[in-house]
């Protein structure tokens, strides 16, 4: 019997795949840096479905790493240990195996046991110094803790048993198997930023962006059950997914146009300019110029001087969009989790009150039993 390809390639094996494309959707001028990869994944038997992420192990930023290794004193030759108890360089460890990019307690604790003057984050662990210790590492690195207690000396195998594993991150996949059966289609945002007078930068966004170009990305395929298009291919379909949230629901277009899917789709898209932040617009203008996108509506939040988001767009089309929940419409949400989708479902509750003339609590109990139908589905990060 032969083996089953699809499970050689895993989280704990993931497949080296290799990046084909990488292509900027933000526009000059952009606050943003949103790009569009295309991931090679042939030859590997992995399997994915439309709603699901790829897992993607990143590696750190070998700059960082040379900042780091030169501010222990250590030239990175130094035998280690990684993650998984094999010997590797120090240099190694820290580009692939451990977090370099975020505090830790036992750093802390470990500087302070080697630098008395680093007493105060003795206080700062113990569950008393919980607001201070947050506060100390918002916007700070491995390298900021050294830096500021330069006495406190490590040898290479007592520093990386004070690091965190490096763990890899889920990005929505936005294209469908049906279009695409050998990539993997993401669309992902850079995280930089700048804190305490240093440039930061997201591991694995920046990765993606700056460095898999040439590098192999070991990938694997998350899978969603939750998040899957309505197996009844007449089913309608509103989604509503600012920034990055439009990934899996590109993917939900390409799946819903090759299956032949009779019911009707609503996007609810928002960036913050629509001249520099329209990501897919021409994918998305041919839909609807095909029939495939029923209805676009967009939200940019910048364009004017007061913020004009997705859930605006929802109220003022709550009889129509009621209407599509009243015909059996599933309602998807993707993108942030800390505010959108909160403000989002809220949205959804006001809709069903005015358009649908009920209560508050009639409202609760609708959206509820969208819920328990399984037709309002979340994908929030
Ligand atoms: C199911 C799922 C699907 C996802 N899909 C997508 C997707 O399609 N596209 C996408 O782009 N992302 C997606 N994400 C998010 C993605 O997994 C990563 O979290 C994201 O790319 C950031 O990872 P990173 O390694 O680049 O940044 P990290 O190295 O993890 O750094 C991010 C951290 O930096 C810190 N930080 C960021 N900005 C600042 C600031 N201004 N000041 C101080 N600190 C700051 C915060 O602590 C933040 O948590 C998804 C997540 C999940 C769970
Ligand atoms: N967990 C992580 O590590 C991580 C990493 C990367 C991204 N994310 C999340 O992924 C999301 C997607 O990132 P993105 O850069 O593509 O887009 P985004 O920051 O979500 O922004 C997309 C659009 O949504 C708007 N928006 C802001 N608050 C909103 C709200 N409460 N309701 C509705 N819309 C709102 C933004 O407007 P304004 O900006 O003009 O207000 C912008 O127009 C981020 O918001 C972020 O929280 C998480």
């Amino acid at each position: 019997m032969s083996a089953d390809p699809t499970a050689l390639y895993s989280r704990k094996n993931p497949f080296p795949a290799k990046l084909g494309t990488n292509r900027k959707l933000t526009g000059p001028g952009s606050a943003k840096d949103t790009r569009h990869f295309e991931v090679d994944i042939s030859g590997s038997g992995l399997a994915y479905e439309v709603g699901d992420s790829l897992g993607v192990f990143p590696t750190n930023n070998p700059i960082l790493v040379a900042e780091l290794l030169a501010v222990l004193g250590l030239t990175g030759e130094e035998p280690v240990v990684d993650t998984n108890g094999q010997p590797v360089t120090l240099r190694e460890a820290l580009s692939r195996f451990y977090v370099i990019t975020e505090m830790d307690k036992k750093l802390l604790s470990a500087i302070a046991e080697k630098d008395p003057s680093a007493s105060k984050f003795i206080a700062m662990v113990t569950p008393e110094g919980k607001a201070d210790l947050d506060a100390y590492f918002y916007g700070r690195e491995v390298i900021d803790a050294l830096l500021e207690f330069p006495a406190a000396k490590f040898t290479a195998e007592e520093f990386v048993k004070v690091l965190r594993k490096l763990q890899p991150r889920l990005y929505s996949i936005a294209s469908s198997p049906k279009a695409h059966p050998s990539s993997v289609h993401l669309t992902v945002a850079a995280v930089r930023y700048e804190s305490t007078g240093r440039k930061r930068e997201g591991v694995c966004s920046t990765f993606l962006s700056d460095r898999a170009d040439t590098a192999p990305v070991p990938v694997f395929v998350h899978s969603a059950k939750h998040f899957r298009v309505p197996e009844d291919l007449s089913t309608p379909v509103i989604m509503v997914g600012p920034g990055t949230g439009i990934a899996p629901f590109r993917a939900f277009l390409q799946e819903r146009k090759a299956a032949g899917s009779s019911g009707k789709n609503w996007l609810f898209f928002g960036d913050q300019k629509a001249e520099t932040d329209f990501l897919y617009r021409e994918e998305l203008e041919a839909y609807q110029a095909e029939g495939v996108l029923h209805e676009l509506s967009v939200a940019f939040s910048r364009d004017q001087a007061e913020k004009i988001y997705v859930q605006h767009r929802m109220l003022e089309r709550a009889a129509d969009l009621y209407a599509w929940l009243e015909s059996g419409a599933y309602f998807y949400i993707c993108g942030d989790a800390s505010r959108m989708a909160k403000d989002v479902d809220t949205a959804l509750h006001k809709v069903v009150e005015t358009a649908g003339g009920k209560s508050p609590e009639e409202a609760a109990a609708y959206v509820e039993e969208l819920k328990k139908s399984k037709r309002y589905r979340k994908d929030v990060y």
